[in-house]
């Protein structure tokens, strides 16, 4: 039998393979993945379900990925996954409900909401920063803290500088 992170897996491939060209699906896999790991580790830092973690930063930006960008992508997106989720009939109410919240309040990252959707927010925007690490920062402050919590205490501002002196000689 499928495990259940497996079943989403499976219903979002589909998802993304019907809404993209090939280009843009490596994209949201890296993307979806990465958060989707990042909120496991978390949740064993936190003592918070791993599986449901797993599950919102597989799905938290569907509506991005199928529809393209919205302002509203976090709210739209938790519609798409508590669809999703109800239709392979593995979740309760109550799992569905704590993943979906997440997904909603995701893009709202100066507010402080839930402790999932806080996990979900600090894991997006760490990979946000791993993917393009010497660029500039958004969501500093809370990258920071996530990196602090995990026992890393390096400067941010002397990573973005090391990779910034001038190379185009
Ligand atoms: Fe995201």
């Amino acid at each position: 039998m499928m495990n259940r992170i497996d079943s989403v897996t499976s219903e979002l491939t589909t998802l993304l393979t019907n809404n993209n060209t090939e280009e843009n699906i490596g994209e949201a896999y890296i993307h979806l993945y990465g958060v989707s790991h990042f909120c496991a580790l978390l949740a064993m830092k936190r003592n918070l379900d791993i599986e449901l973690s797993s599950i919102m930063g597989l799905l938290h930006d569907i509506y991005t990925y199928t529809h393209g960008y919205d302002k509203q992508h976090g709210i739209l997106g938790a519609e798409i996954a508590d669809a999703l989720l109800k239709k392979i009939n593995i979740f309760t109410d109550e799992e569905i409900s704590i993943v979906c919240i997440a997904i909603s309040n995701h893009s709202d990252k100066k507010n402080i909401h839930d402790t999932y959707s806080e996990l979900l927010k600090d894991a997006d925007s760490v990979q946000n920063f791993l993917e393009a690490p010497f660029s500039e920062l958004k969501h500093k402050k809370r990258i920071k803290s996530v990196l602090k919590e995990i026992g890393i205490t390096v400067k941010l501002k002397e990573i973005i500088n090391s990779q910034t002196s001038d190379t185009s000689q």
